[in-house]
């Protein structure tokens, strides 16, 4: 028996990274997956976004475990987009018990070099995008009575300032305040809000932002290392989808506006 039989979870971002991570995890403990990914590069972040292979590649994961999986390409910062994706997905699967919003961009400049578009696909991307699917999503959830789960990728950045990165680490404090706002309002409908706060993971945003800084990958990997406690340098996206897979679960039906950190103790610094 998986620890998500029956349950349904909406994943944006789930083309690769993190996303697919949390969707082969939720699909390996029965959940059926709607995989929600851009699948196309924007003006900004300075590094490719997913493919429509890499999303195809993810449904093939999810299928081989014998999963219900529907892909959709959408645009996060997209009112009609996300209004239609979740539309799809109750007309497909019935019902969304599980909304992840993990998709997200990340980019690296001082803070007065950031431009005014930089500024804002960074918060239409990581803060109005986590808006808009909750926007969507939580009206099925409360209809339906029985309870939820809304998970939200922020960051270390969303609990500490991140020089070179002002304008991310405003958008993932951003969603802590949505997140704690919105745990208060849904608390009387047994749905839990909470956010997963990463350390640096070996994704292909990593590489992005090193990309972004003029910076060789190695050398941006040892900064980062210097901030961690634990003995290691990158954690792996299977750190995130365990660790979110804690808070899907009925074990933590009564955790919510919770902060969890997989931060290998950066924040103990
Ligand atoms: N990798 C890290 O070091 C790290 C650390 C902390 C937090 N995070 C956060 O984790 C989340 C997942 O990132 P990742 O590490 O898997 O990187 P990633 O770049 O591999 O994944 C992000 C996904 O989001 C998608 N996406 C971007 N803009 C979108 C849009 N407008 N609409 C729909 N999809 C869009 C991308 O195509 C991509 O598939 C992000 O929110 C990121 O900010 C990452």
């Amino acid at each position: 028996m998986g620890k998500l039989d029956g349950k349904v979870a909406f994943i944006t971002g789930a083309a690769r990274g993190q996303g697919r991570a949390h969707a082969i995890t939720m699909a390996g403990e029965g959940a059926d997956i709607a995989a929600l990914d851009i699948c196309h590069n924007l003006t900004y972040p300075r590094y490719s976004l997913a493919t429509p292979d890499d999303l195809s590649e993810t449904v093939r994961l999810v299928e081989a475990l014998g999963r219900g999986v529907l892909p959709i390409e959408a645009d996060v910062r997209s009112s009609g987009d996300m209004e239609g994706a979740v539309a799809r997905t109750i007309a497909r699967f019935g019902h969304i018990d599980i909304l992840v919003c993990n998709a997200g961009i990340a980019d690296m400049a001082l803070t007065w070099d950031i431009t005014e578009e930089w500024w804002d696909i960074m918060l239409d991307v990581n803060v109005k995008g986590v808006w808009l699917a909750i926007k969507y999503t939580v009206p099925h959830m409360i209809a339906r009575n029985t309870g939820g789960r809304i998970l939200i990728t922020s960051s270390v950045a969303g609990m500490r300032g991140e020089p070179g990165m002002a304008h991310y680490s405003a958008s993932k404090w951003a969603v802590v305040g949505l997140a704690k706002s919105l745990a208060q309002e849904l608390a009387p409908y047994s749905i839990t809000v909470n956010t997963l706060h990463p350390t640096a993971v070996n994704t292909d945003i990593i590489r992005g932002m090193a990309k972004a800084a003029s910076m060789q990958t190695e050398d941006l990997i040892d900064f980062i290392h210097t901030g961690h406690a634990l003995p290691v340098k990158l954690i792996e996206a299977q750190d995130v989808a365990s660790a979110a897979l804690w808070l899907a679960s009925d074990d933590a039906r009564y955790v919510t506006g919770h902060t969890l950190k997989v931060d290998a103790g950066r924040m103990l610094k």
